[in-house]
């Protein structure tokens, strides 16, 4: 076999296997391969095994020198595309005033989108761009970014627009999202919204191919699960996958609406109960938890364990934003997994890989597997399991993506 690139000197060479989610005792199964090399050709991996085993030839060779290999972190959920910041709500909710209480008082997520309307199309791809970067600095390689910080059709249509323009841009690959995110101030204003949404929003995204799914926010103070199941109805129709924000400061239902239209995932999670823990382990959709909410927020956990002790397949996202979660590190995120969530180190590697693929509607990310992009994080250090040990430092050495070393990585 020729290649155009032979990765060798891997101590570790880490990955899950087979394109489905992986679920229950299934995330513990990670392949571990010592002293391993890889095989590049046009950006796919073509062999991946045991160095000693390579007999082909190669245009270039790099050698690891001893660290680990693990695939490209997949992101399945941000909303990196904001203006303006959120300093003060953080400062007043270091002061004692809740999220919730500062969202229903007109600040949060909708100063977000005023602050998101006055900036240009091309000034929202600047502001994002150090973010995906970031993102890719801590190992990510796919990354989903969402709309929602917008209160009309055009405003939505205009994120994705940006999204597009930042995906051409991005060192990564980015899979764009409708987010239907807060509901008009005035109640009465609500179901001609609900009609904007499913009339034009969600089938201009479609015609356009600007998203690949349609996410609703379901919470007290947003969306009720009645007006979600329209929109994600909508969004079926119209050819995109559906996901939810849900459960999130309340046990609202959005969950069980999730499991009934068959949403790719549902997402937060932190007030499930253990019957909703039940039901998302006998269906088909990934449970994402979202850590770095239930730090900034001080928000009890999602029931990561209980959710693998049941039979779930669950996924691990930073959910970037300026309000809950400013968190620019997808290893980070899988750090705080393992320690706010309780998953085991294989398993957390598995929920930011294969399994928040899946969430994505993916089969050929999150894996080093022949036939798939080469996408692929190195290491510092030979141990894989420093990817999840490490707070504070970047345990990522280069990022590699479609056969390429990301340069402001390397
Ligand atoms: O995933 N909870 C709703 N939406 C986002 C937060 C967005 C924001 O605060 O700007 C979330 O937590
Ligand atoms: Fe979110």
């Amino acid at each position: 076999m020729r290649a155009d690139l032979l990765v060798r000197g891997i101590s570790q060479l880490v990955t899950a296997e087979g394109a489905e989610p992986k679920r229950g005792a299934a995330m513990r199964e990670l392949k571990v391969g010592e002293h391993a090399a890889l095989a590049i050709v046009g950006g796919n991996f073509v062999w991946v095994g045991p160095e000693r085993d390579w007999s082909g030839d190669a245009g270039e060779t790099i050698d690891a020198g001893g660290c680990a290999v693990v695939p490209g972190l997949v992101d399945p959920h941000t909303h990196a595309v904001w203006a303006g910041d959120r300093l003060a709500d953080f400062e007043a909710r270091l002061n004692g005033v809740t999220y919730e209480a500062i969202l229903a008082t007109g600040g949060g997520i909708r100063s977000t989108i005023r602050a998101t309307a006055a900036a240009t199309e091309e000034q929202l791809v600047a502001l994002a761009l150090p973010r995906i970067t970031a993102l890719v600095r801590s190992g990510a390689t796919t990354i989903e970014v969402k709309s929602g910080y917008g209160s009309t059709a055009e405003a939505e249509l205009r994120m994705l627009r940006a999204i597009h323009a930042l995906a051409a841009q991005a060192p990564a690959w980015i899979v764009p999202t409708l987010l239907i995110h807060v509901p008009p101030k005035e109640a009465a204003e609500r179901e001609a919204y609900v009609r904007i949404v499913c009339e034009e929003m969600i089938p201009r995204a479609a015609r356009e191919k600007l998203a690949q799914a349609v996410d609703v926010f379901v919470e007290r103070g947003a969306w009720s699960v009645a007006e979600a199941e329209r929109m994600l109805t909508a969004a079926r129709a119209h050819g995109l996958r559906t996901k939810l924000h849900t459960e999130q400061f309340h046990r609202v239902g959005g969950l069980e609406l999730g499991v009934k239209v068959g949403a790719l995932s549902v997402d937060h999670l932190e007030a499930c109960s253990a019957e909703q823990v039940a039901m998302l382990a006998a269906s088909s959709t990934i449970a994402t938890i979202l850590p770095g909410v239930t730090l900034h927020l001080g928000l009890p956990a999602a029931p990561g364990r209980k959710l693998i002790d049941a039979g779930a397949a669950v996924a691990i996202g930073t959910d970037l934003n300026p309000g809950s979660s400013p968190l620019y590190s997808m290893q980070m995120a899988l750090a705080l997994a393992v320690r706010l969530n309780g998953l085991t180190a294989q398993e957390a590697l598995i929920a930011g890989t294969a399994n928040a693929a899946a969430a994505l509607g993916l089969r050929d990310a999150g894996r080093i597997e022949p036939g798939l992009p080469a996408d692929f994080a190195v290491l510092h250090g030979a141990d894989w399991r420093e990817l999840v040990y490490t707070l504070g430092a970047n345990p990522v050495r280069d990022v590699w993506i479609g056969g390429q070393r990301v340069e402001a990585t390397a």
